[in-house]
C-alpha cells in the first residue's frame, strides 16, 4: 500500500514551490528528496547537529525535526540560496578568507545560522556569534575562524558588501 501524501506549498530560495510528498516527510526530505536541494545535510537527523539548518521565515530552523507541513505558505532559505550565481554572501567570502570552512556536512548548517543571525543583527557580539552557533556541532574545529569569519561577514555587510541570494 502506498504512503499517504500532501501537497504543500512554499517559497523555497525565492521560488514557489508546489510539491507533492509522504505525510510524514520533514522539511528537510522535501528539501532535499523532493526538490532536489541537497546542499542541507541529514546528519543526525534527530535535532541535535544543526547540519539540517535552513532558514525559515528568518529563523534559523533544524529541518530535519520540522514537519512539512508546518512549513505550508512560508518562505525556506537554504544554503544554496544564500548566494546568486553572479555573487557568492558575504559569509561564503570571509569562510573562504579566513580558513573557516569546515566539511560539506557541516558548513551548510554554520554558513545558515550564521546568515540568520547577520539578518537580526547586523554588528553582533562574539557572544551572540557564539549563541547563534551552539547548535552546530563539528569535533573537527575549535570555532575560532568560524567566529573570526562571522564578524568579518558582518563588518563587510555594515561597509556594503551585498547579499546577492534569496535570503537577502
Ligand atoms: S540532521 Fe538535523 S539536527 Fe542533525
Ligand atoms: S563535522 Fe564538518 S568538519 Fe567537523
Amino acid at each position: 500500500m502506498s504512503a499517504a501524501t500532501e501537497i504543500v506549498r512554499l517559497t523555497v530560495n525565492g521560488d514557489r514551490q508546489e510539491v507533492g510528498v509522504p505525510t510524514h516527510f520533514t522539511l528537510l526530505e522535501t528539501l532535499r528528496y523532493a526538490l532536489g536541494l541537497t546542499g542541507s545535510k541529514q546528519g543526525c537527523d534527530k535535532g541535535d547537529c544543526g547540519a539540517c539548518t535552513v532558514i525559515l521565515d528568518g529563523e534559523p530552523t533544524l529541518s530535519c525535526i520540522t514537519p512539512v507541513w508546518e512549513a505550508e505558505g512560508r518562505t525556506v532559505t537554504t544554503v544554496e540560496g544564500l548566494a546568486s550565481r553572479e555573487a557568492p554572501h558575504p559569509l561564503q567570502d570571509a569562510f573562504d578568507l579566513n580558513g573557516a570552512a569546515q566539511c560539506g556536512f557541516c558548513t551548510p548548517g554554520i554558513l545558515c545560522s550564521a546568515a540568520a543571525l547577520l539578518e537580526r543583527t547586523g554588528d553582533p557580539t562574539r557572544e551572540q556569534i557564539k549563541e547563534a552557533l551552539a547548535g552546530n556541532l563539528c569535533r573537527c574545529t575549535g570555532y575560532t575562524k568560524i567566529y573570526d569569519a562571522v564578524e568579518a561577514a558582518a563588518a563587510a555587510m555594515q561597509n556594503g558588501a551585498s547579499v546577492g541570494g534569496a535570503s537577502g
